[in-house]
């Protein structure tokens, strides 16, 4: 099979159609000005795979003609270090495809990346392959995972980032929806879950690409921290950003194939319960607002009406909020059980509903104002739509699946 079609798209061989030397793993780089990391990486690298997996690995670093030569430290530290191999593009650009490139020049049963930079901790590769060995198709490093966090970043980043994966949620869920965090980096696969499926270079998230297009049925996840950088600095800008939801775009018109194909179930069960407490919420949300502001109530307060309703939404939110994590996510809220824990699902809920509620107000105003459809029919509509979402969004970032 041919490594690049007419149509630009790129293929990985099958191992036994490779022209090099067949082993168990091979780990890409892909690295652009990291000249300063390179080395000490490729050191830690090689001390780590070499105990543990002997001669069956390749290090593959792909480096595209970076100004600072980082493949000319490469190939120098490559003299003392047999596995390590170095390829230099002079023609070709970009994180994706660099790490396409390195896959189809690699003899591993099993193909992942790894960052040049020591951002991503080269330990958890150890554990990664473990997963493999226990079975899975594809295992990621997670900082959203048991174990999973991130060292020291702002608020803007943090929020850019989860910004980015509800974004991934709401275009393409069947692809985005399958990790707890689509943006790591840092995986693996085994090689027969990509060899000749046609791969699209233009996609920045290389690991989308793998989970929308391949053949992975049984995915595990790694918890990490992802490091700082200590030395060179990073080469996401906005324009990252803008082929992100190109991606997304692409893989969710090609999404009956990949929902077919990975088979992501609808938690019918789930979803249910949640709607059932949301209808709780609504008799409790009532209950209050007559408690508060009617003269004729027990309380006898006669509050004004928004002041009431405030407290009174915000009673329901705390109902609802109790019944999920105690019934609608149990088994997803029982591993995490620290009263910081709950607090901060609390306040994520609270976040979650408080977009859908703003949600809720765009959609019946789009539906009343350009489709004139009845308000009260869109309303029940709107209702309809951001249940949906506060399900999916708290299952994904708040309970977590
Ligand atoms: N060959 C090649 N070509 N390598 C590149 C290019 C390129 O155009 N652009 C970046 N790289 C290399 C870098 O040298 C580094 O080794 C790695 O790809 C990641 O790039 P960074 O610029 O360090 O990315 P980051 O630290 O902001 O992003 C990290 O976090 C994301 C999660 O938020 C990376 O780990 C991402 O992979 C990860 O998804
Ligand atoms: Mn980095």
């Amino acid at each position: 099979q041919l490594l690049e079609n007419p149509s630009g798209a790129l293929v990985i061989p099958e191992l036994d159609a490779v022209m090099v030397q067949p082993c168990y793993f091979s780990l890409v780089i892909p690295t652009f000005n990291e000249s300063r990391n390179i080395g000490a990486m490729l050191q830690r690298l090689v001390a780590l795979l070499d105990e543990a997996y002997a001669d069956r690995y390749e290090i593959i670093v792909v480096d595209d003609d970076s100004p600072d030569r980082t493949w000319e430290v490469a190939l120098g530290a490559a003299e003392q270090l047999p596995r390590v191999r170095v390829i230099r593009r002079q023609t070709e650009r970009g994180l994706a495809t660099a790490v396409i490139r390195g896959w189809q020049a690699a003899g591993g049963e099993v193909i992942g990346v790894i960052d040049g930079d020591l951002q991503h901790p080269p330990e958890v590769l150890l554990q990664l392959l473990g997963e493999i060995d226990a079975g899975a198709d594809f295992v990621i490093a997670s900082r959203h995972v048991e174990g999973g966090g991130i060292s020291e970043w702002g608020f803007v980043r943090r929020l850019l980032s989860r910004g980015a994966q509800l974004l991934g949620l709401v275009i393409a869920p069947t692809v985005v929806g399958r990790v707890s965090d689509p943006m790591s980096g840092y995986f693996m696969l085994r090689r027969r879950a990509l060899a000749g499926v046609e791969l699209n270079p233009k996609g920045y998230k290389i690991s989308l690409e793998a989970l929308g297009r391949g053949r992975i049925d049984r995915i595990a996840e790694v918890g990490y921290v992802f490091q700082e950088r200590q030395a060179g600095e990073s080469k996401v800008t906005a324009r990252q950003y803008v082929d992100y939801i190109h991606h997304l775009l692409k893989l969710r018109s090609r999404g009956r194939v990949s929902r077919m194909r990975n088979q992501i179930p609808f938690p019918i069960g789930r979803f249910l319960r949640f709607g059932f407490v949301g209808l709780s919420g609504v008799v409790v949300d009532m209950a209050v607002l007559y408690l508060l502001h009617s003269a004729a109530s027990p309380l006898g307060l006669a509050w004004g009406l928004t002041r009431s309703k405030i407290i009174a939404s915000e009673v329901a939110i705390l109902n609802n909020f109790c019944w999920n994590d105690r019934w609608t996510f149990k088994d997803l809220a029982g591993q995490q059980k620290s009263v910081g824990q709950w607090v901060k699902r609390f306040v994520k809920f609270n976040l979650i509903c408080l977009l859908g509620l703003t949600l809720n107000v765009l959609i019946l105003n789009l539906l009343f104002n350009l489709f004139g459809i009845n308000a009260y029919v869109a309303n029940l509509l709107a209702i309809v739509i951001v249940t949906f979402w506060n399900f999916w969004i708290n299952l994904k970032l708040n309970w977590r699946v």
